[in-house]
Parts: C-alpha cells; structure tokens; sequence
C-alpha cells in the first residue's frame, strides 16, 4: 500500500498514538521463551512499577488495582526487591541511566511501606555506577502525600516529583471516578514537597477527557500559574487499552492543545510545538533521566514489578499482569518475572523507539542508524520524502520533527516509519 493511502487511511484513528504495538499479538511471531537479554549494555534504566491507588480512574490505561492491606503491599515491595537483586546478580557491568518509580501510585503504599521500597532502591544505587545525568523519579498524587513519605523520598535523593492533576475541574474529574484535590489541598502539598527537598515537580494534565472545554482548560492553565512546577507533561487520551472512546474529533484535540501549548508557552514553559513535555529549564527535556534516554536515544531499561516493560538491544518483555487487568491474586506472587519475551528484528526495535519518541514531537535518524545496524536516512527515504514534501515533518540536525500541520495526525505520519508489518 503506498504511503499516502495508508496515512489517509490512519489519520483519524485514535489508535495511532505512541502505543506500538497496536497488540501485543503483532509480535506473535517473535515470541520466545525466557528472560530477555541484556548482556553487553553499557548503559540501562530501571524502572519499578507500584500498581496501588485509592481509587481508580476510568481513563488509566496502566495495570493498577486498588491499595491492598499493608501485609499484601510489604510482599509486593519485598517481591520486586528480590527481582531486582536477582536481575543484579545476573548482570553487571553496566551505568545506571535512570531509576522512575511509577505506577499506580507509590505514594499511595503505607509510610512504612514506602520506605521499605526506599531501602531497596538504596541498596540497589549504591552498588552501581550512576551517569552523570542520572535523575531518578517518583510518581504520585496530591492527595496521598505526607511530611514523612516526602522527608522519606528526598533522604534517598530523590528530588523529582511527578504528580498527576489531569485536569482542574471537578465535573471532568467526576466522570472519571478520580479524587479531586479540596481548595487549598495542592499548594498545601507542594510546599511540604519543598520543604522536605523535593526540587523538581512535574504536574501531568490530560486533554480528550469527556467534558473538557476552552474553560476547563482555562482553569488548568490557572492551576499551573498557581502550583509553578517545574514541568508539565500533557497526555492526549489514549484510548487503546481502555473501553471508552475519545469524545473528540482530531480537529477539536489539535484545538485543545493548541490552548495548552500557547498558555504553558505564555507561562514561560518551553517545548516546541507538538511536544507534551513542557519545562522551565530547556535542558532537562521536561522528563527524568530514563525517559529522556528512552525518548530521545531508544535507549534499554529494565522494568520491576507487575506488567513492567523492558527494552534491550534484543527484543522487549513484558512481566506477568500485562494482558489481563490485574487482580489481587496475582499479588500472592513471590516473583514478578517476564512472562512475554520477544526478541525483535532490528525494524521493531526501531518502531518501538519511534512511537514513543512521538511524545517529543522528534526522532535522532543518528540512533536510528545505530539501532538497524545501517543507514536510518536511506532506510526511511520514502516516509521521510513523503513527509517533507507534505509539510509534516520538518528537519532538523540529525532530527526529523512533526510540523504544526503534522502534528494533527502525529500518531499517523510517525506510524509511516513503522516496520511494514
Ligand atoms: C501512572 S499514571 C499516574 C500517576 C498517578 N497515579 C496519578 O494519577 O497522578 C501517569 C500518567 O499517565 C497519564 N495517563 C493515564 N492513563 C492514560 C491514558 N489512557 N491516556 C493518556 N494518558 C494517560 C496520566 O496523566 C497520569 O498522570
Ligand atoms: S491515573 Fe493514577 S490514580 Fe488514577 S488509576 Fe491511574 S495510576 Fe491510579
């Protein structure tokens, strides 16, 4: 199929986002039995994945259930302890890029609970040699901080934050079963946050939710001018994983970005068009070391805990809990390891890579080449000539960028630089 017809056929698909694979069965036939690969990384980011919040959001495509007793928790954070040192025991040698702890919601574990998973991340930095830009990562809610969580995680040295508002307005909030934060609640929280050393918060909004509108919006932009955080990250409703449907058109979705980037813009926050990193300091990307080396290199990363995603030079994993939604069942688990290992040809890696550069509006053809093993400008000739000429990607450096104009079907022009399957 030539490219113009399958970008027209793609264009108004919500499921052409930075999801790749669109399913997991598209991999079918990489699948392989075992653990994924890591020897001969130089460089790797950990992530661990807390699946435990007080209330669940209808929007939230990630594998969370609701916050189980204190035992059940300490079993969990005892259980990725014990997969990590067991993946440490295996493999060495390599420089700790980045370290998120995400979720869920880590904050939502039990102070105690929490501290444990400190101690574990402790031990696990402390044997390793970190890179200069390392910039671990915590994600949570307002509502779930206390003095002694934010004391506990700024004593390990975390000083990024991530906290989720996804958007300012009850009644959008509401039909999404999410908590909202009282009056007074988020600036209440934030200054414990600084208090306690936390020096780089990043606030999530979310636009495609049911009930947005120029005036909703309008209040989340005064919610940021109120909070100042340091970032902002704007996720555009997914719908893949979830039942509902994106009440939006394409054209209402450009619209309300458009709103956000040309507020946050105002606000003083950098990212250029296309982008849902937003930031005060240009330098850091708006992101923690391991998205940024996801984001902008494709570099590997090895995930902990239910459902984590891993990455090597060989192929991508997927630990138990990523298919079915996650019940309570799977908690009584000693282990968390891979249950789906694909080893890829170098063309999926690429796409993996590709997609989920999507959040940065760019990918390097430099990293590209790296990754295929040969020359990334003469592999992409075709989709990158297609989207000069139609104005909607532009170049820059070593960089293909999305345009204003591309931007209105991004997951389309970048899925044109998926592997053919
Ligand atoms: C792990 S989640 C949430 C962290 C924290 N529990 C919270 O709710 O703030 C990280 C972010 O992913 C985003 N997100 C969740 N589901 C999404 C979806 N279906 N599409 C797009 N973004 C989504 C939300 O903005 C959320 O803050
Ligand atoms: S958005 Fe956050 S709080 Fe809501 S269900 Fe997802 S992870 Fe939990």
């Amino acid at each position: 199929m030539n490219l113009e017809t399958l970008f027209h056929q793609r264009k108004d698909d919500p499921v052409w986002n930075t999801s790749y694979p669109l399913s997991p069965r598209d991999w079918e036939t990489y699948r392989t039995d075992g653990p994924l690969s890591f020897e001969g990384e130089r460089e790797l980011s950990f992530y661990v994945h807390i699946p435990f919040c007080r209330r669940l959001c209808a929007f939230c495509e990630y594998a969370r259930m609701l916050c189980p007793s204190a035992d059940r928790q300490r079993a969990y954070v005892e259980a990725v302890g014990a997969d990590i040192r067991a993946f440490l025991s295996r493999h060495g040698g390599f420089t700790l890029r980045g370290f998120d702890i995400g979720g869920g919601t880590p904050t939502a574990l039990s102070a105690g609970n929490l501290s444990r998973l400190l101690d574990i991340y402790d031990e696990t930095v402390d044997d390793l040699t970190l890179a200069p830009d390392f910039e671990p990562s915590i994600e949570g809610t307002f509502r779930t901080l206390t003095d002694e969580k934010l004391r506990r995680i700024a004593q390990s040295g975390i000083r990024r934050l991530s906290l989720g508002l996804q958007s300012a307005s009850r009644a959008v909030l509401r039909r999404q079963n999410r908590e909202d934060n009282p009056p007074g609640l988020m600036e209440e929280k934030l200054a414990l946050a600084r208090r306690a050393g936390i020096t780089k918060v990043n606030l999530d909004l979310m636009y495609g939710l049911a009930s947005q509108s120029a005036a909703t919006i309008e209040a989340d932009l005064a919610a940021v001018r109120r909070l100042s955080p340091e970032q902002v990250t704007l996720y555009e409703l997914r719908p893949n994983r979830i039942s509902a449907m994106c009440p939006f058109s394409k054209d209402e979705l450009y619209h309300h970005y458009t709103l956000f980037f040309d507020g946050l813009s105002a606000l003083g926050y950098k990212a250029r068009f296309g982008q849902n990193t937003f930031t005060k300091d240009a330098a850091d990307e708006g992101v923690s070391s391991y998205l940024r080396s996801r984001m902008l290199e494709g570099a590997s990363y090895k995930g902990f805990g239910l459902s984590a995603q891993s990455m090597s030079r060989r192929g991508v994993s997927y630990n138990v809990g990523k298919v079915a939604r996650p019940d309570s069942a799977l908690l009584a688990r000693s282990t968390f390891g891979e249950q789906d290992t694909y080893l890829l040809p170098p063309e999926e890696l690429a796409a993996k890579y590709i997609a989920i550069s999507a959040y940065h509006g760019s990918f390097s053809l430099e990293h590209l080449s790296r990754m295929l093993g040969r020359n990334a400008v003469r592999h992409y000739e075709a989709p990158t000539a297609f989207c000069l000429q139609n104005g909607l990607m532009e170049a820059s450096g070593d960089r293909l960028c999305i345009t204003r104009e591309g931007f209105r079907h991004y997951g389309a022009v970048f899925s044109l630089f998926y592997a053919p399957s």
